[in-house]
């Protein structure tokens, strides 16, 4: 999912926008470029690859003395990653210059329709469809603004777009929303767009969030926007509380390592403020009209919806639910959703877990579910992103800005955030929420802190395996999600194939796998009878040489002489375990895809946040 920025002000545009491009890199690095508009002319510096090439290429050759442009860090989906499909991307007359992130559904018969009128193409984007085609209806006269209003009339598809260009009396920017997140900052005297905050967290804390339909005209005195049907729209104003301090590495190798770092802090920031220990309560009033009285008391069925680690999360999520409030969960992938044709009506409350609030798949699914008739709510830790915009109410995970592509704070404080929604569901419906419930919650924290004091023994643990080819993860009962969450850690980070599975399923396919070159990670936590279950997996693994790398949170004992190695952690609660279990996995996946020489935080193909379908 691409990275868009844009400036239109008094100052140079140019480094500002690499500097935003810089905080945005996370939405994809397959190339990059930047476009400035100076004395009615348009220039672009393009490059494939990380942000970096595009750095020296402008300090070789700078683009100054411009205060309008746009900048795009690009992940490619239609067009292989090169600098001839790199955006900014120019229509045949080089008279405007679009930036895009989404995908263009009937670009192939656009295309097909303008080629016979003669336009040209020189890329393989479905985006330059989009410059092309606003370029012939500029052709009929008018501003910008009729041209992009008219064009996206024909558009099918996703997209956030912002287009620059020579024929404008004064320097401005006109943008268009159809899906993937576009929002609009303020300063003096100058205005921004941008994919996301992070990149202008420097400038300005002051927001507007395009809606779906929006366009949107930006000048250096501000912005005018409109709706699909044309009308002028007010948009509120959000002040973000985020500190551009947090965007930063603070010192870390990489924002993954310090955003495991930051576990602690995000779970005490998740559950502190809803959570009296006194009165044994909890407060989730975010949750808007569905806090209403009686309204969770009618809800008789769950629905998690979910992508990747958010996915995983909603498993944990089902047991939460299921065991605390003994009302039936459904866990979906958000891509999956819709085919089932699930069975929704108003006894249905549909929750979507994102992190970014606009991974595509899991929006699609929240909307099915709403369509039918179910009701919906989010858990998310982006303050505005499109799934708080949709859902009746929220329950936002406060673990600050994630920047590392793989999710760690986030998937922990989204399942404290899962753990008080399932207790606030108890509480809705008159069961008993006492300090059994909430007294572990004020220990989690220190427990998680414990498991990153283990980050030097299992530093030696991944100098020992790094170099295997394929890893396999045994969880049971709670844990099998977060041995799932574990194999998709590694796999992101290091490129290593690895499966998670539940302990009880590996002998009835898996073990074949087994040999003196697979490490298993078998996770023995949880309740003795549980534990005791994945002790003789593990002498299962054993008995065919498999190399073994326990998690425990009991007495290492009866491993000693079993397992090759032995992690031990802290234990908090049967329910609060799992939170505490992920973090050794996290730390291991990390410090494999480091001994391997990946770039952990930008790993190759993934992006931050999945905006198209
Ligand atoms: C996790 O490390 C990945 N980045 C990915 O699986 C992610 O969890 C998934 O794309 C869902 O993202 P979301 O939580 O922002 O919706």
């Amino acid at each position: 999912m691409c990275g868009i920025v844009g400036y239109v002000g008094h100052q140079d545009a140019a480094p500002l926008l690499l500097e935003g491009l810089s905080r945005l890199e996370y939405r994809g690095y397959d190339s990059a470029g930047l476009v400035i508009r100076r004395d009615g002319e348009l220039r672009a510096t393009k490059r494939q690859g990380k942000l970096e090439r595009l750095r020296s290429a402008l300090a070789e050759r700078p683009l100054a003395g411009a205060g309008c442009g746009l900048g795009h860090t690009r992940w490619a989906t239609h067009g292989a990653p090169s600098k001839r499909n790199a955006h900014p991307v120019l229509d045949s007359f080089k008279r405007l210059a679009l930036i895009h992130n989404g995908i263009i559904e009937n670009f192939l018969e656009l295309k097909q329709g303008l080629s016979a009128e003669g336009w040209r193409f020189d890329t393989d984007t479905d985006t330059e469809v989009v410059a092309n085609l606003i370029s012939s209806r500029l052709e009929a006269g008018g501003s910008l603004l009729a041209a992009v209003r008219s064009a996206v009339q024909a558009i099918e598809g996703m997209y956030a777009i912002a287009v620059i260009s020579t024929g404008s009396e004064h320097d401005e920017i006109v943008a268009a929303r159809h899906g993937p997140p576009l929002l609009l900052g303020y300063g003096d005297g100058e205005t921004y767009l941008a994919s996301d905050a992070a990149a202008l967290l420097e400038h300005t804390r002051d927001f507007t969030f395009l809606e779906n339909g929006d366009i949107a005209r930006l000048t250096s005195r501000g912005a005018v926007i409109w709706d699909r049907r044309g009308e002028a729209a007010e948009r509120p104003r959000q002040r973000l509380l985020w500190d551009p301090v947090q965007i930063e590495k603070g010192g870390y190798k990489h924002f993954m390592l310090k955003e495991i770092h930051e576990q602690a802090q995000a779970l005490q920031d998740t559950f502190s403020g809803r959570v009296d220990f006194e009165r044994q309560e909890v407060d989730l009033s975010s949750l808007g009209p569905l806090a209403e009285p009686g309204v969770l008391a009618g809800i008789e069925r769950i629905h998690l919806l979910a992508c990747g680690t958010s996915w995983h999360a909603a498993l944990v999520g089902k047991f939460f639910i299921e065991q605390l409030v003994r009302i039936p969960v459904e866990v979906d992938y958000g891509s999956e959703y819709r085919y089932r044709d699930p069975i929704v009506d108003h006894r249905v409350l549909a929750l979507g877990i994102s992190q970014s609030g606009e991974t595509a798949d899991t929006l699609s699914a929240m909307t099915a579910a709403r369509d039918r008739g179910g009701r919906l709510a989010t858990i998310s830790n982006v303050v505005g992103s499109e799934a708080t915009r949709i859902a009746e109410g929220v329950v936002y995970t406060h673990a600050g800005p994630e920047i590392g592509v793989a999710s760690t704070k986030a998937f922990t404080s989204q399942l404290a955030a899962l753990y008080l929604f399932a207790l606030y569901l108890r509480q809705a419906r008159g069961l008993v929420v006492d300090a059994e419930h909430l007294d572990p919650l004020a220990h989690l924290p220190q427990a998680v802190a414990e498991a990153l004091a283990r980050e030097a023994q299992i530093t030696e643990i991944a100098r020992n395996h790094f170099r295997a080819e394929n890893f396999l993860y045994l969880g049971r009962g709670l844990d099998y999600p977060i041995a799932l969450e574990g194999a998709l850690k590694l796999k992101e980070i290091s490129y290593i194939h690895a499966e998670g599975y539940p302990a009880g399923e590996m002998k009835h396919g898996p073990i074949a796998l087994i040999d003196a070159n697979l490490p298993v990670v078998a996770l023995v936590t949880g309740a003795r009878e549980v534990a005791d279950k994945v002790t003789s997996n593990i002498h299962e693994v054993k008995a065919r040489d498999g190399i073994v790398i326990a998690l425990t949170d009991r007495d290492p004992g009866q491993l000693m002489g079993l397992a090759d190695e032995i992690i031990t952690v802290p234990h908090v609660s049967h329910y609060l375990q799992p939170i505490v279990d992920v973090v050794p996995l996290q730390l291991l996946a990390y410090q494999i895809g480091v001994k391997r020489g990946c770039d952990v935080d930008q790993p190759r193909n993934l992006a931050k946040s999945v905006t198209v379908e």
